[in-house]
């Protein structure tokens, strides 16, 4: 299934995660990452990362956001963006493109935004090609 969005989707999608950068607890890092995800019903979801005293219970943005969407309920996404201060963007660790393809289908987008507010995109297949999803244990 081919996801596409409307150029004014992106620019409240990445307005959002830009701006959900702030809301990052990470006194550890220091390093700020915001996350949005749209729904298919129109609603715009944010995170951020909240790291913790013991590093490695620590939880990305991406995460964060996808887990708030899920128990608000969303199941259906169109599009996610992740926004940090680094140029150029990052990409999500390999846990979380593990995450979010539970969700998602092969074609979603991932849009990465740097600290200027340039983007790249990817697809989820492009992110986790060959993936282990729910599909396999039907
Ligand atoms: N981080 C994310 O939130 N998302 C990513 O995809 C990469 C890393 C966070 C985790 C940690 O709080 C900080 O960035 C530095 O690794």
């Amino acid at each position: 299934m081919a996801h596409t969005i409307t150029a004014q989707e992106l620019t409240t999608l990445s307005t959002k995660a830009i701006g959900a950068k702030a809301t990052a607890y990470c006194p550890y890092s220091k390093f700020r990452v915001g996350a949005c995800i749209l729904t298919t019903s129109g609603e715009f979801i944010t995170g951020a990362n909240v790291e913790n005293a013991s590093y490695p219970v620590g939880t990305c943005a991406e995460r964060v956001t996808i887990g708030a969407a899920i128990v608000a309920g969303h199941r259906d996404f169109k599009a996610l963006a992740v926004a940090t201060d680094i140029k150029p963007a990052a990409s999500p660790c390999g846990m979380c493109r593990q995450f979010i393809r539970e969700f998602t289908s092969p074609s979603f987008p991932v849009y990465m935004y740097d600290g200027e507010g340039n983007h790249k995109v990817m697809t989820m297949e492009e992110l986790l090609p060959d993936s282990f999803g729910p599909d396999h244990l039907k």
